[in-house]
């Protein structure tokens, strides 16, 4: 069996041309604006959630070129999220993947409809896609999709992580809030192939398992590029997390103490997915790609 690892920059340019094609392909009244939707998903990021739906497709024996259309939509949600994220009202950041940030390029009010539109855009498109299944199921992928990223997701735990700063939270709550802002919508790129076709409710909770495990590994490991890393080699700044005293899990537990937990919520991540046997390695090798990152 070939490794994922090695399909990766296959898989990258295939998400990357579509993301592209949408992009272009959507209408468009103000050049400032598709401008800055351009800007802010065509400059260089690590694709993760779509190769994860991707690695997770492969795991099931769903066609990859099937979930496309559903992978990119879940990078454009990505991307709007980080807008967000970075504006003056949240965590006030002006460099992202080493280049102005959306709003420091192209001002506040573009960069907040920049992010608006291209959740809309998202949603279009997964309305449009061809789906190999019931109009139902598909229905219901998207508002699984919606979900995630909502009040009981993402936004949720956004909301959580400013109320969060100059607060001394537990490990627990702090794990909470990481599961929430960035676990759902990893969640949601891994539990979208499985709307593709029936599944047993053990393959199902280990996908839902290994997900949450990994979301939280994931973010983890954020803070710790963050806590160790340089910032040119970052693109983005490693002083964000401190200057705002949030509740990042290194600067309130220490390093070591953080890197031991992204070991264990590794190990469990893993372990959930003995279901699959050698089938899940895509998952594997992308959970490992995640835990070793310095990008
Ligand atoms: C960064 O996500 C923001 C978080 C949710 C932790 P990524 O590390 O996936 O960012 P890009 O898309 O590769 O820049
Ligand atoms: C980002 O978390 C989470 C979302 C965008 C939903 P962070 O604020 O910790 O991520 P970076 O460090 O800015 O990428
Ligand atoms: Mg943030
Ligand atoms: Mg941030």
């Amino acid at each position: 069996m070939t490794l994922f690892k090695k399909k990766i920059p296959e898989f990258k340019k295939s998400i990357d041309d579509h993301l592209m094609m949408i992009l272009s392909g959507s209408e468009q009244s103000s050049k400032e604006l598709s401008q800055a939707m351009e800007y802010s998903v065509m400059n260089g990021g690590k694709r993760i959630r779509p190769l994860m739906m991707l690695a997770s497709a492969m795991t099931i024996d769903i066609k990859t070129e099937d979930v496309i259309p559903f992978a990119t939509a879940i990078e454009l949600l990505h991307s709007f999220s980080l807008i967000h994220d970075d504006l003056p009202c949240m965590d006030d950041d002006s460099m992202r993947r080493g280049q102005p940030t959306t709003h420091i390029k192209f001002g506040e009010a573009t960069a907040t409809l920049a992010a608006d539109s291209l959740q809309s855009l998202a949603f279009e498109s997964m309305a449009k896609a061809k789906f190999p299944k019931s109009k139902s199921a598909q229905l219901d992928l998207i508002s699984m999709i919606a979900k995630s990223i909502g009040s009981a997701g993402m936004a949720g735990g956004q909301s959580l992580d400013l109320d969060s700063e100059n607060k001394k939270l537990d490990p627990s709550s702090v794990e909470n809030i990481y599961m929430l802002k960035t676990g759902k919508l990893l969640q949601a790129a891994i539990l979208a192939p499985t709307y593709f076709r029936e599944l047993s409710k053990k393959e199902v909770l280990a996908l839902m398992g290994f997900s949450e495990s990994i979301g939280v590994a994931f973010q983890i490991q954020d803070d710790l590029i963050e806590a160790e890393g340089d910032e040119n080699m970052i693109g983005k700044s490693v002083e964000s997390d401190k200057s705002k005293n949030k509740a990042a899990y290194p600067i309130l537990f220490g390093v070591n103490e953080s890197k031991k937990r992204v070991k264990k919520l590794y190990e469990s991540a893993c372990s959930s997915l003995k279901v699959f046997g050698e089938s899940s390695n895509a998952l594997r090798e992308m959970a490992k790609i995640i835990i070793h990152r310095k990008l």
